[in-house]
């Protein structure tokens, strides 16, 4: 016979991505208990590969809660991006006009280091946990169901956070007509590939080309990334090696070859789901929000709209002042729409719109990028982005 589990914790938090983990390490910091509960396995979550480029804001939030170790070691420090188009290229020299850098990091390796300090700091962290539900999210005290090793399990919580990405269960659990849904899918996809190969430049190379956009990004001095604007349609089987590697040539010119260790392809949507909370749910990064990632700011957003909730969350739990958390959503979504501007003005500058009158557009605004140190601060402080907003 199975036994029912029950207890009570303070916050359960659903999805050990960067959203549910960078949580779990802000309560803890504060003395708030949480228990975070994820559908895949450790090892699943710690090889996924997604996004690699890290704001200063968010590496900032890495140092507060102590998961920035191997960060400072193997980071790499990059201080503007190129920009490539026709046979032009332009340096943006993000530190120069902002005074502020960007760093390069695996997603998936500050997804290893986060587990590893919860785990250290004896946060549980419940991996390959099925059948998860949320329910009397309008009470004082909503629950979490679940089976975890084949037992059932119940969480009676104080408040529950919605980390689980743009599939999860969290926000299709609020009721209809409570939220606004706004969004666009983009007509094609991103084929993303790692290699083992040096990378061919040194700081990021995005490229406009009449055959559709590329990205050379890179993990490692001997790990690069590279991505190709594909048909939504496009499958793996289409794009063989070979096939890649002369496309990336095409439009980015010289790029370092090396065996290809990872290949997926991304569709690009914007999709922003408002207001980021319902009772005593919070949705916080994918979950309520996705972007294009031409501007590199999915992971970024995760992580600030944690950062507020975290605040609010202690505020809460200091005083009993509730003020931080009903305006969680405001805050949060003041950076999420300027994300989804700047991500959605980088998707449209640089990938092939299929439509002449638009190429045209975008090398009038690139041209006005390479001349115009006013555009191009405008761009860059979008990119690196813009200094954190208070907590509250
Ligand atoms: P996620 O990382 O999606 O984490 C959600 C977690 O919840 C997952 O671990 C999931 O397994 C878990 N979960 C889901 N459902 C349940 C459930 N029912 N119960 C329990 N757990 C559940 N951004 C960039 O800037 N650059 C990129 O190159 C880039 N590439 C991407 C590629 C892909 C395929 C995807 C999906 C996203 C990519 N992004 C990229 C975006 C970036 O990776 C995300 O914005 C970031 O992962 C958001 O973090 P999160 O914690 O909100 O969500
Ligand atoms: C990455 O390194 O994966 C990356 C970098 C910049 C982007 C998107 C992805 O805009």
């Amino acid at each position: 016979m199975n036994m029912q589990m029950a207890m009570d914790v303070q916050i359960g938090i659903v999805g050990a991505g960067p959203a549910g983990l960078t949580l779990a390490l802000l309560l803890e910091r504060a003395g708030i208990g949480c228990v975070v509960l994820e559908a895949r396995s450790r090892e699943y979550v710690e090889k996924r590969v997604r996004a690699g480029l890290l704001e200063q804001n968010t590496v900032d939030v890495l140092h507060d809660v102590g998961v920035a170790d191997r960060l400072d070691r193997e980071g790499l420090d990059h201080t503007g991006v190129y920009l490539r188009f026709r046979d032009r290229e332009f340096h943006v020299d993000m530190l120069r006009l902002t005074g502020r850098k960007i760093t390069i990091y695996g997603q998936q390796e500050v997804v290893k280091d986060e587990i590893a300090a919860l785990l250290e700091r004896g946060v549980p962290v419940h991996f390959e946990v099925d059948d998860v539900a949320v329910h009397d999210l309008d009470g004082d005290h909503p629950r979490i169901t679940y089976r975890h090793g084949g037992e059932a399990g119940e969480l009676t919580c104080e408040f529950i956070a919605g980390c689980d990405g743009f599939h999860g269960v969290c926000r299709p659990s609020i009721p209809d007509g409570v939220l606004t849904e706004h969004g666009v899918v983009f007509p094609f996809s991103w084929l993303g590939v790692l290699a083992e190969a040096a990378p061919s430049t040194d700081e990021l190379i995005y490229a406009w080309h009449p055959h559709g956009f590329a990205l050379h990004s890179m993990r490692s001095p001997t790990v690069s990334r590279l991505y190709l604007q594909v048909a939504s349609d496009d499958t793996l089987d289409a794009w063989p090696e070979d096939r890649i590697w002369d496309e990336l040539e095409v439009r980015i010119g010289d790029v370092n070859r090396g065996p290809i260790f990872e290949k997926g392809i991304t569709p690009m949507r914007s999709f922003v789901a408002e207001p980021m909370r319902h009772g005593r749910l919070f949705l916080a990064g994918d979950a309520a929000h996705i972007v294009p990632p031409t501007g590199a700011k999915g992971l970024n957003l995760a992580v600030n709209d944690v950062r507020l909730l975290a605040a609010g969350l202690r505020a809460f739990y200091a005083d009993g002042e509730t003020a931080a958390l009903d305006s969680y959503s405001t805050a949060a979504l003041r950076r999420v729409w300027r994300a989804q501007d700047f991500s959605n003005y980088m998707t449209r500058l640089l990938h092939d719109l299929g439509d002449p009158f638009e190429q045209q557009l975008q090398l009038a605004r690139l041209d006005y990028l390479a001349r115009s140190e006013a555009a191009a601060s405008s761009l860059a402080e979008n990119y690196v982005g813009l200094p954190a907003e208070p907590d509250f």
